[in-house]
């Protein structure tokens, strides 16, 4: 006989509160009315309701449906497709470790491996204080900072394992961390909010949000013959004999 199991199907998914489905109904129809096809707001709304819980459950799955008129089958396939969609609870903070290639080989898999150490944590599950969720992440296109750190989305740049263990222990002792670029940091469901169209109101925050950094502009500047360092930021360590002399100040080179 074969393991085969016949679960029970699944219960459809509870609704929220009245007074909870009512405020985000409304906040629902803002982002909505912004566009000129409804389902076109299904992915701030899936923010929306990650606000709300902290990450898309069934029940938000089944608000974003019945507000756009799609079935849950066709908002959990687009839920599931992007990842910064969480499926699950998490904690306040984010950490996501790129361990895309370039990041990879200039420390990220280091960085990756000493911070599911230091925490305690595999990838994607939470400090048991509820603070930070642990992820390897896929390039957030700032490689010219890597290895590069995102906590809730907002760039931590040119990171080590040291720093990148500091940045954890302040997320939870609660001290403040600025991000090297952007806005403010706040919590995921805070971020969860911005990013499903509502205005960022804290002070500096909009004129925070930053443009290209003078490493991402270095091409650039080069492209239109303008004077700019030849090299830009501080040089880094060489953590394994890696030579890290100017291109073209190679011996023989011609
Ligand atoms: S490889 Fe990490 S940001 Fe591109």
């Amino acid at each position: 006989m074969t393991g085969i199991q016949l679960g029970m199907p699944q219960l459809p998914a509870p609704d929220y509160p009245e007074d909870v489905r009512q405020r985000l109904a409304a906040d629902a129809k803002e982002v909505i009315d912004r566009y000129p096809d409804s389902r076109s707001a299904l992915l701030p709304l899936l923010h929306l309701v990650q606000a709300e819980e902290g990450y898309v459950s069934r029940t938000g799955i089944r608000f974003c449906a019945d507000q756009l008129g799609l079935t849950t089958a066709e908002v959990t396939a687009v839920a599931t497709f992007y990842t910064m969609y969480r499926r699950e609870p998490g904690g306040d903070y984010q950490v996501g470790v790129c361990t895309n290639t370039l990041c990879a080989v200039l420390g990220g898999d280091a960085i990756f491996d000493a911070l599911k150490s230091h925490l305690g944590v595999e990838n994607g599950q939470t400090t048991a204080d509820g603070k930070v969720t642990l992820e390897h992440i896929e390039c957030n296109a700032a490689c010219d900072y890597a290895p590069v750190v995102m906590v809730n989305w907002e760039f931590f740049d040119n990171q080590t394992v040291e720093s990148a263990k500091r940045l954890v222990d302040d997320l939870r002792a609660g001290r403040t961390v600025e991000p090297t670029r952007g806005a403010p940091l706040c919590t995921h469901r805070e971020t969860s909010r911005l990013l499903a169209g509502f205005p960022d109101e804290r002070p500096g925050a909009v004129e925070a949000s930053g443009g290209a950094g003078p490493a991402s502009l270095a091409g650039l500047r080069l492209a239109r013959g303008e004077d700019g360092p030849a090299r830009v930021g501080p040089p880094r360590s060489v953590p394994h004999g890696r030579d890290v002399r100017e291109p073209g100040s190679e011996e023989g080179e011609g």
